[in-house]
């Protein structure tokens, strides 16, 4: 099966040089839970490409070869805006080198020692993560950004979306040329899961003791609620998380949000990431605290 969209690459930019210390609303274990995942993108996104290159000779179907093409190109374009933010948390006191050196030795590891076509279902389960992910953000707009800085909110729905684009491509290369199989599938989405904890988690815990978040329990309780809580976003992104499970499962399964859609269609009669940004969340209500 090939997607059921068109896969678009769109070279964007985001000047990400005046961004609050704490774009989300001004809550720091929001924003710098957002800010760990996207300090990881970059190295993780061309652990993806390659991932999926290693396959890509054994694709026959034109559909999915193109979708290949272009999944390569989004995946590289994220890699390079993500990377610019990345100066930002350096530049905030953030050891972002040690962290994505750390980051380096686990993937290197995984390439050196699991076999091709797990690395490739390991693609596959972390795609589906980024995608519920984008579904979420983009849904679940109360929850993720609503007082967010515009342009990384902007950032983050851009890249959000194009996920959603590419949901399947790994996933139907992996069960397709790598000749599928539901266990390896299956456990390496709890493997992806431990991985995400291993490698983010403590990024994430650093920047917040940087910060000076982490002697003030109400702030840390309050922010965790907001990602763990009964109506956190972590949490009610599960049931689409665990969907994965389901031996006929496919990424498709869950459609094209009717947002995405509208972000699609405005984002193509404009090519403004922020001004297409505005139309899914509306103009920022409130400007984030630095
Ligand atoms: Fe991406
Ligand atoms: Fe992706």
């Amino acid at each position: 099966m090939t997607t059921a969209v068109p896969i678009q690459p769109r070279k964007v930019h985001f000047d990400v040089s005046s961004v609050p210390r704490h774009w989300n609303g001004g809550d720091p274990v929001l924003t710098r839970f957002f800010d760990a995942l996207s300090l990881h993108f970059p190295d993780g996104e061309r652990f993806f490409i390659e991932s999926v290159r290693n396959y890509q000779d054994k694709v026959t179907d034109k559909g999915l070869r193109e979708d290949i093409r272009h999944f390569i190109r989004q995946e590289g374009q994220h890699g390079i805006v993500h990377d610019r933010f990345n100066d930002v948390m350096k530049s905030q006191g953030v050891d972002v080198d040690k962290a994505i050196a750390n980051m380096r030795v686990v993937l290197r590891t995984t390439q050196k020692y699991l076999p091709k076509k797990y690395q490739l279902a390991m693609t596959a389960a972390f795609e589906h993560f980024t995608a519920t992910l984008g579904e979420a953000m983009i849904s679940d707009e109360e929850n993720m950004f609503r007082e967010a800085d515009p342009v990384m909110r902007a950032m983050f729905l851009w890249h959000g979306v194009e996920e959603v684009e590419h949901k399947a491509v790994a996933y139907d290369v992996y069960q397709g040329a790598a000749g599928g199989g539901y266990l390896i599938r299956a456990s390496s989405l709890i493997v992806a899961t431990l991985m995400v904890h291993v490698i983010v988690a403590p990024v994430f815990m650093n920047m917040l003791r940087l910060d000076g978040v982490l002697g003030k329990p109400g702030v840390m309780l309050r922010g965790l609620n907001k990602l763990y809580g009964r109506k956190g976003i972590l949490t009610g992104m599960l049931p689409e998380f665990l969907a994965w499970f389901r031996p006929g499962f496919h990424p498709w399964d869950t459609g094209m949000p009717e947002k995405v859609a509208a972000w699609l269609s405005e984002y193509e009669s404009h090519g403004d990431p922020l001004r297409a940004s505005e139309t899914i969340y509306g103009a920022p209500a409130v400007q984030a605290a630095a």
